[in-house]
């Protein structure tokens, strides 16, 4: 598989509003689905699956770095998450994080049909990452 020229958002965003049929949320009634192409063109999904004891609730995107890793990993390129309603989500300060792992900072995030995507760096600048694992240590 090679990396797409341009990324297909209105794939994304369909796939992503179908995983969130998929999506487990009996307490905040809140659905999100996330997709996401990888740079080698690989598509995951994810949804969020909340839990009676709330703060252990799996966002969408948490789902989705678990199929990354399902499917046997990579870098991802693009991604899109959208709630119930089928319109784009920001995704949480968590989240942002755990895009960044996989994703680093020019991973493209879904504004919406009416705006740029938005680099990841953007939305969580200065993030700390696994360089600063090697450079940090003290031993
Ligand atoms: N949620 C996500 O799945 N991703 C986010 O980035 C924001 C929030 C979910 C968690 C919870 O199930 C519901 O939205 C309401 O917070």
């Amino acid at each position: 598989m090679s990396s797409p020229a341009v990324v297909p958002w209105s794939e994304l965003r369909e796939r992503a509003r179908h995983a969130t049929s998929t999506s487990y949320a009996p307490y905040s009634h809140v659905t999100v689905g996330a997709c996401a192409i990888t740079t080698d063109g690989r598509f995951v999904v994810g949804a969020n699956v909340e839990n009676a004891s709330y703060g252990l609730t799996l966002c969408a995107e948490c789902s989705l770095v678990s199929d990354l890793a399902r499917i046997g990993g990579g870098r991802l390129r693009a991604v899109s998450i959208v709630a119930g309603d089928g319109q784009p989500i920001a995704p949480c300060g968590r989240c942002r994080q755990l895009l960044f792992e996989h994703g680093g900072n020019e991973l493209l995030v879904d504004a919406g049909e009416d705006s740029d995507p938005m680099p990841l760096r953007e939305l969580l600048p200065d993030a700390f990452g696994p360089e600063d694992l090697g450079i940090r240590r003290s031993w």
